[in-house]
């Protein structure tokens, strides 16, 4: 049974080890933040989680290729919506429907990881996640904006309000996964 850390918590999935590390986040841990589309047909990037600093298509990897790694989805981020990435995308608008959002966010944050103040075609190559609603003029501001409040030197008041479930309620009761150590290991 496939094991790694999901969003700093230890996880072992009683499920097929060739399943999509999407559909586990998604069905087994309720992870819904990270979205589905074409579910490894596509490239569009909706299901964008960061493995080990990277970020990464969940759809393309499986639960055999992520053992033990160290996930973390939109839930884990941040758990107040805090994350200065979060933070700027509301300030910037660059948010329509939403649905691509949180995988932009993934990607976003990983790149200001590695590089907190990224030019323009630094975030066009690092984010090539599809947005059908257009947001990618807004999307470079928020990018820079978020690496200026990461480097402190710009303070982004905060906007984006918390969720009303934490990652870990979401995941309470739910079979499909033993923590390691835990009554049901
Ligand atoms: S759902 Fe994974 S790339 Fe589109
Ligand atoms: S905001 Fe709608 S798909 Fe990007």
């Amino acid at each position: 049974m496939p094991r790694l850390t999901v969003n700093d918590r230890p996880v072992e999935f009683d499920l097929d080890p060739e399943m999509p590390l999407l559909y586990a986040l998604r069905e087994a841990l309720n992870l819904t933040g990270t979205k589905a589309a074409g579910g490894g047909d596509c490239s569009c990037g909706v299901c964008t989680v960061i493995v080990d600093g990277t970020a990464l298509r969940s759809c393309k990897i499986t639960l055999a290729e992520a053992e033990g790694r160290y996930v973390t989805t939109i839930e884990g981020l941040s758990r107040d919506r805090s994350h200065p990435v979060q933070q700027a995308m509301v300030a910037e608008q660059a948010i329509q429907c939403g649905y691509c959002t949180p995988g932009i966010v993934m990607a976003a944050a990983a790149l200001l990881q590695r590089n907190a103040a990224p030019s323009k075609a630094d975030i066009i190559e690092a984010i090539p996640n599809m947005c059908r609603c257009g947001v990618y003029p807004r999307l470079v501001e928020a990018v820079q904006r978020a690496g200026r409040a990461l480097r402190e030197i710009e303070r982004i008041n905060s906007l984006a309000a918390p969720p009303g479930t934490s990652a870990a309620e979401a995941a309470e009761t739910v079979p499909a996964i033993t923590a390691p150590g835990s009554a049901e290991d």
